[in-house]
């Protein structure tokens, strides 16, 4: 099993260009299924990424990686294809759910494994089943399967969420496209990566709107041209290195980014007393001597994203007097607490609220990634740390950070993989 060493208190300082976003590629690959011939660029090449390329040839998608330039071409002229989504595939990556709705909607049945939970909360999917039930499919459980069938295809309506979901409205947007009238869907998630998706849709030839909290799909029109898209910036991973460069940066200019989808980050970062510039397409942060408290609640975009909940913990640690997170999203997603505590945090949680009480010294240890937000908190921990710290288990890390070390390693971090 490989491990991070990180010696600690190098003051960083440089620029990091940001790879393309793990979450918006994930519900794309999945579309991908409803296309004849795509190429897409800027998909970060990630655990993940190649997880649901697998799930995608193993269902009949013919696909090319170029990973010079980061392209990647799918290719699906396919009548029949495999409308299966095996647990071995589904268990290790849950966003494997995504192929529920394409498959759904192209081939009227699909048989996905249930993705089962992970640590950092259950995960159920009924806001997904929810959804294809109101277009008409038919679902049932079995041996740990969803197996969906629509023999006569899917029926446009309004579909309003009884609560915010990510995935189900990825799910439902997808398997829209394919169904026939118009859909609306109400409470929907209008995350970035959503908007990102709602742009690939529109090139296969739907014609969506969007209304607040509302997205309303109207059928589609033939495409038949090869389709070309960008994947857009990703916004955690972004996040992510502003955080280290407020912790430890001299001057860390951050790339490739569009400033105004960090908007809320930015402000409470500056909230915090950090220094920090933006233009077009950049971000520079700079750590202040002195770090103001604040107090912060998880909520779906645009307020404070719950991946970046644990990265900004790590920096509460460092400012002055008692701090709060509230994470609203997930049931279990502290995991990364007792781990910086052994780094010497001082963090108390109550009722899905942490305290965090600093200034506080932290020293190197050896600890253990559980999910891959919380072992970057890690290992922003670890940069500002005395002594080294080692960090086990970071095949959760390389699930969605795009050459992490190399990053650093370009601002003067001193990590290294064992
Ligand atoms: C997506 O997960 C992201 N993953 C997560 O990022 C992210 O944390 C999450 O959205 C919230 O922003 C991908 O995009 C691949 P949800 P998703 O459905 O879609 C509950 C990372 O680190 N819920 O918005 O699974 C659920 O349990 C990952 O990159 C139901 O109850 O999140 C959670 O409490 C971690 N029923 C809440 O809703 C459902 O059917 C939000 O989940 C679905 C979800």
């Amino acid at each position: 099993m490989q491990k991070l060493l990180i010696k600690g208190k190098k003051k960083l300082s440089g620029t990091i260009s940001i790879s393309g976003s793990k979450n918006a590629s994930l519900p794309i690959l999945a579309a991908s299924i409803l296309a004849k011939n795509v190429k897409l660029s800027n998909v970060p090449l990630v655990k993940d990424i190649f997880t649901m390329l697998e799930l995608l040839k193993f269902i009949g998608i013919k696909i090319k990686i170029n990973k010079n330039n980061k392209t990647i071409e799918l290719k699906n002229n396919k009548k029949i294809v495999n409308t299966l989504a095996p647990y071995k595939l589904v268990k290790t990556m849950r966003a494997g759910i995504l192929v529920l709705g394409p498959l759904l909607t192209k081939y009227r049945k699909a048989k996905v494994s249930l993705p089962g939970g992970c640590a950092i909360g259950t995960r159920p999917v009924d806001l997904h089943l929810f959804a294809l039930k109101k277009l008409g499919a038919n679902i049932k459980i079995k041996d740990g399967y969803i197996i969906a069938e629509a023999k006569k295809g899917l029926v446009g309506t309004n579909i309003k969420f009884p609560s915010n979901s990510v995935g189900a409205t990825e799910n439902a947007l997808i398997a829209a496209h394919g169904a026939k009238g118009k859909t609306t869907l109400s409470n929907c998630a209008i995350e970035p990566e959503i908007i990102d998706l709602i742009s690939y849709l529109k090139k296969l030839g739907s014609k969506i709107k969007i209304l607040g909290r509302k997205i309303i799909i109207i059928g589609k029109e033939k495409k038949t041209k090869k389709i070309n898209h960008r994947i857009i910036f990703d916004r955690i991973e972004a996040g992510t290195y502003l955080i280290a460069g407020a912790l430890i940066g001299n001057k860390i200019t951050i790339n490739k980014i569009f400033p105004k989808i960090l908007k809320n980050e930015i402000n409470i970062l500056k909230k915090m007393g950090v220094f920090i510039s933006s233009s077009k397409n950049s971000i520079s942060v700079r750590n202040p001597q002195k770090l103001k408290r604040i107090n912060i609640s998880t909520k779906p975009y645009p307020g404070f994203p719950t991946d970046l909940q644990a990265q900004l913990m790590v920096l509460m640690t460092q400012a002055n007097g008692w701090s709060q997170i509230k994470e609203n999203i997930f049931e279990n997603r502290f995991m990364h607490v007792p781990e910086l505590r052994r780094m010497g945090a001082k963090i108390k949680i109550k009722d899905k609220i942490a305290y965090i009480f600093g200034p506080s010294r932290l020293t190197g240890a050896e600890v253990m990634a559980t999910d891959l937000r919380a072992s970057v908190s890690l290992v922003l921990a670890g940069l500002i740390a005395d002594n080294r710290t080692i960090i086990n288990r970071i095949y959760h890390l390389d699930r969605g950070y795009e050459f992490l070390e190399k990053k650093l390693k370009n601002c003067k971090a001193q990590i290294k993989r064992v």
